[in-house]
């Protein structure tokens, strides 16, 4: 079934990145060009993850992170922050039966205890409801960032060295990504970045090592499936070497 919406979506099934992670940005410009509220872009951006989450597991990507919440957007003005928050709360309260039905499991990564309690419980709550979901998985990165997890994990691991739970030379590449966010799910192949902005912001900093980037003109709101799979087909052509000869 999958894999036939993806070849109908002009993809090889067989050839998809295992996880796609996505910056989304241009929420504010978007609205700005439209003389709107920075909200009403972040609205409509709401619609453009509600899209691309469906356009995700409907060809079959098994795990699709986004960017929703950075560590640097604390800094964003107070009634900004208070509007993503309800619009994240009305999201997940809208969406979880959809997630449920379609066998997608939400996962959050980043400093969750940061968030607004009523949010962190809906968070839960969503988290639970589809906990048993293995279809495709979702990820939120809210509070989020990379140098933050990084420290965090290094954290977790000098602790564990200290108990004496592992030793020092335990401490490696493959054990250190067991003590991030982001343990037991495979590292992004593709990331993609929309509004033009060829940054990575300080997102899955460790995870993207080898990640393809894409990054579109588009803003975020104006993102659309077709483009999606576009961006999607052109990862199929590239060649990935990891630092390896052309075979
Ligand atoms: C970047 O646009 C986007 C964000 C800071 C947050 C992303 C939030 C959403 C897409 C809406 C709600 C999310 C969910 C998961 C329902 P920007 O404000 O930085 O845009 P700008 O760079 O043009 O100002």
């Amino acid at each position: 079934m999958k894999s036939e919406a993806a070849e109908n979506a002009g993809l090889n099934p067989s050839k998809l990145p295992s996880h796609v992670a996505v910056i989304m940005d241009g929420n504010g410009r978007w609205a700005k060009k439209r003389v709107l509220n920075r909200v009403k872009g972040h609205e409509r951006g709401a619609d453009t993850v509600r899209m691309v989450v469906r356009a995700s597991r409907e060809i079959g990507i098994r795990y699709l992170t986004l960017y929703a919440f950075s560590t640097e957007n604390w800094q964003r003005p107070e009634t900004e922050i208070s509007a993503l928050m309800t619009l994240l709360k009305r999201f997940l309260t809208s969406e979880t039966r959809e997630l449920a039905e379609n066998n997608i499991r939400l996962n959050i990564i980043g400093e969750i205890e940061r968030l607004p309690e009523d949010v962190q419980q809906v968070l839960e709550q969503t988290a639970e409801a589809t906990r048993e979901n293995d279809g495709m998985c979702l990820t939120l990165a809210l509070s989020y960032g990379g140098r933050a997890e990084i420290a965090m994990a290094a954290r977790a691991m000098a602790e564990a060295v200290k108990d004496g739970r592992i030793a020092p030379e335990d401490v490696g590449q493959e054990n250190f990504a067991k003590y991030m966010y982001t343990s037991g799910m495979p590292d992004p192949e593709l990331l993609i970045r929309t509004s033009g902005e060829f940054r990575v912001s300080n997102f899955l900093l460790w995870q993207i090592a080898y990640a393809e980037i894409f990054v579109t003109p588009t803003l975020w709101p104006d993102f659309t499936r077709e483009e999606y799979y576009n961006i999607l087909k052109n990862f199929q052509e590239r060649e990935r070497r990891f630092g390896r000869v052309p075979s």
